[in-house]
């Protein structure tokens, strides 16, 4: 079920750069159901599922592993720790957080209090607690360049909604496992992508899709939402479906495959929305790029509050996707 690979994926260590217990939890549950697994040298995992039709195509399906977190760059000797940003982490959402190392050890994330006056604070202001009382004991914990993420964490909020500080972007990868385990005699390869360092700019899946050498590609991320108190853009929903992208920062969607999403949402009969973000961006801008170039979109789920330790979605968006998927791999 959708909602089990979700939080199987959402209790993942995985900062950028440091994917592999994610990759681990994605290879146990995909063992048996696909035709090869290899990891690249960025810690890309990479899933052929082979289609059914001798002209095949190649499709490549991207969702990140990797998750925003903070590295230490220096121990006070008060035994407090400095930090720095791993991909678009805010002191705003960090401050009087609880986040996690590698090996599970805790701390709580405080912001010095003459930041009070400053409409800004910056990240320099912030630093983590994790109870040690000198640097010495500090880094018996810890070392410079250890990197911490949010405290995994899972809410039901109301019926369909869930609150997890790693949505972004598990969510994806719950629908890429589920693709690949449910998808049966498709027509084309399924090539999928669980890739790296998307929050640092985009790394991984830039190398996986020159490998992959794909005819088609196709990112699946989280997007901006608008339907919060005083929050109108993107024109995107919580549970009206998920958005097929028309662009972002890093991508003008190909015109084709944009259609063949629309094509396969309605024979899956899913709404979908469009979906125009002024800022962001996906693994789809790298894909796009790769060699001679690869016609290329993206399907978002819509979530709030991206970045914060309470990213939420609306699994009635997830179903949808999911759905959407199994047709898109048969038709594209
Ligand atoms: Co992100
Ligand atoms: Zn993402």
């Amino acid at each position: 079920m959708l909602r089990d690979t979700l939080q199987i994926l959402l209790a993942a260590y995985g900062p950028s750069g440091h994917e592999s217990a994610v990759a681990d939890a994605v290879r146990e549950l995909l063992e048996g159901h696909v035709d090869s697994m290899k990891t690249d040298a960025l810690g890309n995992l990479i899933v052929e599922k082979f289609g059914t039709d001798e002209n095949a195509k190649t499709i490549m399906i991207s969702a990140h592993m990797d998750h925003i977190g903070l590295v230490v760059t220096d121990i006070e000797k008060e035994g407090f720790l400095r930090v720095n940003a791993v991909g678009g982490i805010s002191p705003l959402f960090v401050r009087g957080r609880k986040v996690v190392f590698k090996d599970g050890l805790p701390g709580v994330c405080a912001l010095e209090p003459n930041t009070k006056n400053k409409s800004t604070p910056d990240l320099s202001d912030l630093f983590v607690d994790i109870g040690a009382e000198s640097r010495e004991e500090a880094e018996k914990l810890v070392s410079i360049g250890d990197m911490a993420v949010y405290a995994p964490d899972f809410t039901a909020l109301g019926k369909h909604k869930v609150a997890s500080p790693a949505m972004d972007d598990r969510c994806a990868c719950a629908l890429l496992c589920e693709l690949l385990m449910y998808a049966e005699g498709q027509k084309h390869n399924i090539v999928g992508v669980f890739s790296t360092q998307e929050e640092v700019g985009l790394r991984g899946a830039k190398v996986a899709a020159y490998t992959v050498e794909p005819d088609i590609g196709l990112a699946l991320d989280v997007t901006a939402w608008g339907d919060t108190p005083e929050t109108k853009l993107p024109a995107v929903k919580l549970g009206q479906g998920p958005a097929v992208k028309i662009m972002d920062r890093s991508m003008i969607a190909s015109p084709a495959v944009r259609e063949k999403l629309f094509e396969a949402a309605d024979l899956a009969g899913v709404a979908v929305q469009r979906e125009v973000l002024a800022f962001g961006g996906t693994d789809g801008g790298a894909i796009q790029l790769s060699r001679g170039g690869v016609p290329t979109g993206t399907l978002s789920i819509p979530c709030r509050y991206v970045h914060s330790a309470n990213e939420v979605i609306d699994m009635r968006d997830m179903e949808g996707a999911l759905k959407v998927l199994l047709q898109f791999v048969d038709l594209a």
